[in-house]
């Protein structure tokens, strides 16, 4: 069998990060071949979350991995935030779609997710520590937000500039 196909990952400020998502209607082979091209992007971009947004798809799907092993990985098809701790936390983080960026995020702690899983069975997810981080920073891409976002205006301006440069000098590369 040859390995999944790897997806194109979207690189702000491309305008396509900011489309909000759709829920996913079925959980079909349609989903389950997206499901298996996003965790082998996410694995060969060493990330670890990544949502459909970030590959063009606008569906309200996301894949994650937190551990060390590399070999947990998760879905989270149509995820609802449930609960999120007020008690919150200011942490450095990065995304796949603003490379070689990284700055301080405040989230909360804790949060409990309902979501369907690849199999479509409906999960109730606690989680705290990084793998809340990575819940909230992936439910913000298919609501169109990039973690960027939360940084100044000032801030914000000189990441895009910079990668803005860094594609055009790419593209002429
Ligand atoms: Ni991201």
């Amino acid at each position: 069998m040859n390995p999944p196909l790897l997806l194109p990952i979207l690189s702000y400020p491309d305008p396509r990060l900011h489309k909000v998502a759709k829920p996913v209607q079925a959980v079909d082979e349609r989903i389950h071949a997206l499901i298996e091209r996003m965790l082998a992007t996410m694995y060969d971009a060493n990330g670890i979350g990544l949502a459909a947004t970030q590959v063009d798809v606008h569906e309200r799907l996301i894949v994650i991995d937190v551990s060390e092993t590399r070999d947990q990985p998760m879905v989270l098809i149509n995820p609802e935030i449930e609960w999120a701790s007020p008690e919150k936390r200011k942490g450095e983080e990065g995304c796949l779609s603003v490379p070689g960026i990284y700055d301080g995020v405040e989230r909360s702690l804790a949060v409990r997710v309902r979501a369907l899983d690849g199999q479509g069975v409906e999960r109730t997810i606690e989680a705290e520590g990084m793998l809340a981080v990575c819940i909230q920073h992936e439910m913000d891409h298919l609501m169109g937000k990039v973690f960027v976002e939360y940084l100044s205006p000032l801030k914000r301006d000189r990441i895009k500039s910079k990668l803005v440069k860094a594609q055009r000098e790419a593209q002429r590369a």
